[in-house]
């Protein structure tokens, strides 16, 4: 190894090995085969790296730099640091292994442009991944050490000149509850300061305490007089959650802001290594007097249990020109209280349940438009859905709206389109869900907690212009 070490610096140099500069990439590589080579012959182990292969600091940091450093850094939720090439080169299998099946980076939704492409995707291109592949087989070739190091993109600043923050509980101590052992959801009520008149939220960001803590973070908007579906208030309900747990800060919720309560948005939907989220311009979501935001935190409990606190700033302002709606509808869910609750059978590798709606029946407001821009949708199942898939139905036309093809309760968020799509209120919406249940021998019924199930869509809408 110090072998060829030494022979990647001096082959690097340009002068001492008689290359016309520029060409490092290649140069190295071959140079180092015939060195190695060569060595070979008077050792028992052959050092193989074929001509042209691709190298750590050449090609495979510029990649990590782009787009794994945002979690995989030191103190980061993403534990190794993967601009370390020791540390890089011993996870080189788990890289290529990760980044095939797009995994790593995590990101649910299909953004091949198939379904539709995103903002802010965390998507590799298919020559990146082959990149990570060739990368391992060559056997994870360092490079050219001195080259200057890549920096990480810099993140989107929060537009808007009146930012507003909201803080998590600075004492709270994360703890494994039903959920099990991976993550920690805690349901904390914070305070928009919404008084007399609406106001808009326009964008947000999150900034964690701790970065190794804080794997994700939901803002659901509530009406804190709203009655929930259990009858009495959203706000009677939430006080007596948090007090049933008089040794914890706020209270346990999986699907949602705890169980029962009746939540009108996912105005912030937060994963790491994202900067601010800036709504499209123009745009923003009315936030009424009075209403407040339950903050749902997923702690990474194998990051150790230390209190930290998150502070979600809100970027707030008087007027737009166009309301964005955010509004959530869930048929599967909606069985439970009309009478015709479904069961997801146990026992099945996948089992599916498809529901539609007219767009205009997810909030009363669409109805009045003429035309609706679809901004983005949250598409949102628990622990047991695979994939889950939104068909927009206009006539007898149809297209796709979102393709989750890998569907991970731990990286859910809201997905904004690059191009929004363009529909009429009475257009249908279609989405099927499907679900594992092969590991399972009871069935699975809709609800909120952590054994339960949902197919819910969030839709971002604004009346086309
Ligand atoms: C948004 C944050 C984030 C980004 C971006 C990200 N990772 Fe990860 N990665 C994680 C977290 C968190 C884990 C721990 C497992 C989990 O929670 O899914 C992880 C785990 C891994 C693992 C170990 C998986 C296992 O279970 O053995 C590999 C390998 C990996 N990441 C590679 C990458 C690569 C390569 C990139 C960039 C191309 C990347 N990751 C980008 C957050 C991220």
């Amino acid at each position: 190894m110090a072998l060829l070490v030494a022979l990647t610096g001096c082959a690097a140099d340009p002068e001492a090995s008689g290359e016309s500069s520029g060409e490092t990439g290649t140069g190295t590589a071959a140079e180092v085969t015939t060195a190695a080579s060569a060595a070979a012959e008077s050792s028992s182990t052959t050092l193989e790296i074929p001509p042209g292969s691709p190298t750590f600091y050449e090609d495979v940091l510029p990649v990590i730099a782009a787009q794994c450093m945002g979690c995989h850094t030191p103190g980061g939720i993403g534990v190794f640091d993967l601009a370390d090439y020791e540390i890089a080169k011993t996870l080189a299998s788990a890289l290529t292994a990760q980044t095939a099946v797009r995994a790593m980076p995590p990101f649910v939704a299909s953004n091949t442009g198939e379904c539709n492409t995103f903002t802010d995707a965390r998507w590799l291109t298919d020559d990146e991944i082959d990149l990570f592949a060739r990368w391992e087989q060559a056997g994870a070739p360092q490079g050219d050490a001195s080259l200057p190091r890549p920096v990480p993109p810099t993140a989107d600043g929060l537009v808007g000149e009146e930012i507003l923050a909201l803080r998590s509980p600075a004492d709270y101590v994360p703890v494994a509850d039903d959920a099990g052992g991976a993550d920690d959801y805690q349901c904390f009520l914070v305070d928009p300061e919404v008084v007399d008149t609406a106001r808009y939220l326009i964008g947000y960001e999150v900034a964690p305490g701790n970065p190794a803590v804080t794997h994700h973070l939901i803002g659901f908007l509530v009406d804190p007089e709203g009655t929930t579906p259990f009858g009495g208030t959203n706000g009677s309900l939430m006080a007596s959650l948090d007090a049933a747990s008089p040794d914890q800060l706020g209270w346990d919720c999986y699907g949602a802001a705890g169980n029962g309560v009746l939540v009108q948005g996912t105005p912030v939907t937060w994963a790491p290594g994202g900067g601010a989220f800036n709504f499209p311009e123009g745009t923003g979501i009315r936030i009424d007097p009075g209403y407040q935001l339950v903050l749902q935190m997923h702690y990474n409990l194998a990051a150790g249990q230390e209190a930290a606190q998150t502070e979600v700033r809100l970027s707030m302002v008087d007027e737009v020109e166009r309301e964005a709606v955010n509004a959530l509808d869930d048929r599967f869910l909606a069985t439970l209280f009309n009478g015709t609750s479904v069961e997801i059978p146990p026992g099945e590798s996948s089992f599916v349940w498809k529901w539609q709606a007219p767009i205009r029946e997810w909030d009363s407001r669409i109805s009045g438009w003429e035309k609706v821009e679809i901004l983005g949708m949250l598409p949102h199942m628990h622990g047991l859905g695979r994939r889950m898939q939104v068909t927009i139905h206009s006539g007898d036309t149809e297209q796709c709206g979102i393709y989750v093809d890998r569907w991970d309760f731990n990286w859910q968020q809201a997905f904004m389109y690059e191009t929004p799509i363009v529909v009429s209120p009475s257009d249908q919406l279609e989405i099927v869900c499907d679900w594992d249940t092969s590991a399972k021998d009871t069935p699975t019924t809709p609800g909120l907690g952590t054994g339960n199930e949902m197919c819910l869509l969030g839709i971002y809408v604004a009346e086309a212009k």
